[in-house]
């Protein structure tokens, strides 16, 4: 199995992004190869200060390696120092319908919610994405929910490139988390943990410090009631019991059986000091790598060599099956 990644670089990053999507690439580097990339080229769909995507790539990263990527077991990189992932996205966009782009649903979210210009990036925004894991020929794409749309589309072109000019890429399969997938925002929850779509109070930032991250989840929204079981008349109360499920590593089910009659009070408490507890020494490695910028783009230019060593193999076959350059001389 070889899995592909890649994550924004918005600098804060939340309970919702770790216990989501961070966790799992941690664990996937143990199974098999594992290639994680960050996606500034992504970044610059919407506007953006280029000094500040610098720096948000140095905070997200910083935030990865905290957490337990380990550049000796995975590659990571930045996605803008591999060309590779721009020269195919231009030759996916090929066999990539310009219908299917405009029906993606971030494109339409995304280009409503835009005051100033909708860039053509926005557009191009799934195919880059499945350039970034049809270039690896990775088999195993672990993302958020949310991708699910951006997964199929990058199927299809896979599919269809290789239906066109034969068998060169690989059709991957997203995997999709079980536990800790919607961490839902404190005060409101029927919404998703978010950055821009949730409020501050009930959004936990894993960079927050301990105090902050304890009177947030103290003051999470509760339902009527005191049993603690998840029901869906109970979104806040089910909401923490997946986050304590998630950071114990235990099932739901269980920790509704350790707090029977507990009453809500004691198992925000407990929640409270376990998220606290969980987030604390990730939080200090964070402060030690981020203060080493030179460090980080040692790790992550080691990474790109790595990266483009598989990516321009893949290059090779995909120019010469779509009759761009010369025909490859064969031993
Ligand atoms: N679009 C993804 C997200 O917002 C990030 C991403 C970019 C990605 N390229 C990728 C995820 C390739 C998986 C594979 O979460």
């Amino acid at each position: 199995m070889r899995t592909f990644s890649g994550i924004q670089p918005t600098g804060r990053k939340h309970l919702g992004n770790y216990l989501g999507a961070i966790v799992q690439w941690v664990a996937h580097q143990e199974r098999g190869e594992a290639i994680y990339c960050l996606v500034d080229l992504h970044a610059m769909s919407v506007p953006y200060e280029p000094a500040g995507l610098r720096e948000a790539v140095y905070d997200t990263a910083a935030t990865l390696l905290a957490a337990g990527l380990d550049p000796g077991r995975c590659i990571f990189f930045r996605q803008g120092d591999v060309h590779e992932h721009t020269e195919l996205t231009w030759m996916l966009s090929s066999v990539t319908a310009h219908g299917d782009l405009t029906r993606m649903h971030q494109f339409k979210e995304k280009s409503a919610a835009q005051r100033e210009l909708v860039s053509a990036a926005l557009l191009y925004y799934p195919v880059l994405m499945a350039a970034d894991v049809l270039v690896y020929r990775a088999t195993a794409v672990p993302v958020g929910d949310d991708q699910r749309q951006h997964i199929e589309l990058m199927r299809d072109v896979a599919a269809r490139f290789n239906a066109r000019f034969g068998e060169t890429l690989v059709v991957p399969e997203g995997h999709y988390p079980e536990v800790g997938a919607r961490i839902m925002d404190l005060q409101l929850p029927d919404r998703k943990m978010s950055t821009t779509g949730g409020s501050p109070q009930g959004t936990v930032y894993i960079l927050d410090d301990p105090k902050t991250v304890a009177k947030k989840i103290r003051s999470a929204v509760t339902d009527s009631g005191s049993e603690v079981v998840r029901a869906p008349d109970k979104p806040g109360i089910s909401n923490l019991i997946e986050i304590l499920a998630a950071v114990r590593g235990i099932a739901p089910h269980e920790i509704e059986a350790s707090f029977n009659g507990s009453g809500y009070g004691a198992f925000k408490g407990a929640v409270a000091d376990a998220v606290v507890e969980y987030l604390a020494p990730v939080r200090e490695r964070y402060e030690a790598l981020r203060a080493d910028e030179g460090e980080l783009e040692r790790i992550l230019a080691a990474g790109a060599e790595k990266a483009r060593a598989i990516a321009s193999t893949t290059m090779l076959d995909v120019r010469e099956a779509m009759g761009v350059g010369p025909v490859r001389a064969r031993q």
